[in-house]
């Protein structure tokens, strides 16, 4: 399939591992042109690599989305360097676990601060270059764990819900200036974010990847397994392109069918 992403520019966030990685790699792949970030450089500087090894450019900052100065250093850069903006996917971010009584304050900020106030000032820092492209795009990285509780995730869960009515806000509020707004709510996906402290302590005879399908099975995916990055990225890419021009204030689940709502 055509997706008519030749020479756009897209802004990734998060783009050092797991699903924002698989997306650079993605949108590389079909030739765009990147500006990609998180806070760790040496990680975001071999995505670079690998993006520029498909022939497009690529730009890599280290940016913490929770501070509003680097968001507006990362947009003033893609404004100099590339002097347009097609496509924002709106990714960086990471569980926050803990039940009520284990939460505090602090806790429900930060964890607000990364998950609902970076897309914000993302989007605000997108919108005057999203506003001269021919056909702008924001994708948001939402969570399924918006929609359907799960024990030892309210902060996390409290958020990705204030997340679905941000997605669909944008999206009614952006329509007049042809900006598409979606969202992909990410079930249970294999990355750093779950992999990194369970890699070295595996059970004998497991793999890691053994092991993330018996979590998403006890998390009831109905396909019995853990997605992977390039899954989602897939979905992202379709967002992304002229295939989806009349979908806006969606929130498309990749989950294999995780839980029982509708
Ligand atoms: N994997 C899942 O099953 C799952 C489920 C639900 C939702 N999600 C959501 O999907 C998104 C991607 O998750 P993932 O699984 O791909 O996680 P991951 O493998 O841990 O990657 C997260 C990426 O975000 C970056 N990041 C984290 N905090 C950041 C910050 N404050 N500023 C800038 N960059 C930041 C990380 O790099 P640095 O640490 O170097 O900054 C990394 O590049 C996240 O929003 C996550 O909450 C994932």
């Amino acid at each position: 399939m055509e997706l008519g992403l030749r020479n756009k520019v897209a802004v990734i966030t998060g783009a050092s591992h797991g699903i924002g990685r698989a997306v650079a790699l993605e949108l590389a792949a079909e030739s765009c042109d990147l500006a990609i970030c998180a806070r760790g450089l040496e990680a975001l500087e071999e995505t670079r690599r690998e993006v520029l090894a498909k022939g497009v450019r690529c730009e890599a900052m280290p940016v913490d989305v929770t501070d509003a100065s680097q968001i507006a250093q990362l947009f003033e850069r893609v404004t100099a360097v590339f002097g347009r903006l097609d496509i924002l996917v709106n990714n960086a971010g990471r569980a926050r676990g803990g039940r009520f009584a284990d939460l505090t304050d602090e806790d429900f900020i930060s964890d607000y601060q990364v998950k609902v106030l970076a897309q914000v000032r993302c989007v605000r820092a997108a919108l005057p270059l999203l506003e001269k492209s021919p056909a702008p795009r924001i994708i948001n990285v939402n969570a399924i764990v918006g929609r359907v509780i799960q024990s030892g995730l309210l902060a996390t869960a409290t958020h990705r819900a204030a997340c679905f009515a941000l997605n669909k806000g944008l999206a009614i509020e952006l329509a007049p200036k042809g900006i598409l707004v979606n969202s992909v709510n990410i079930g249970f996906v294999l990355t750093n974010q779950w992999g990194a402290s369970r890699r070295h302590n595996l059970p004998p005879g497991k793999s890691l990847e053994e092991l993330a399908d018996e979590h998403a099975r006890g998390r009831g995916t109905a396909l019995g397994r853990a997605g992977r990055p390039e899954e989602v990225a897939a979905v992202i890419a379709f967002l992304a392109s002229g295939r989806a021009s009349f979908v806006t204030g969606s929130s498309i689940d990749i989950g294999g069918g995780q839980g029982a709502h509708i």
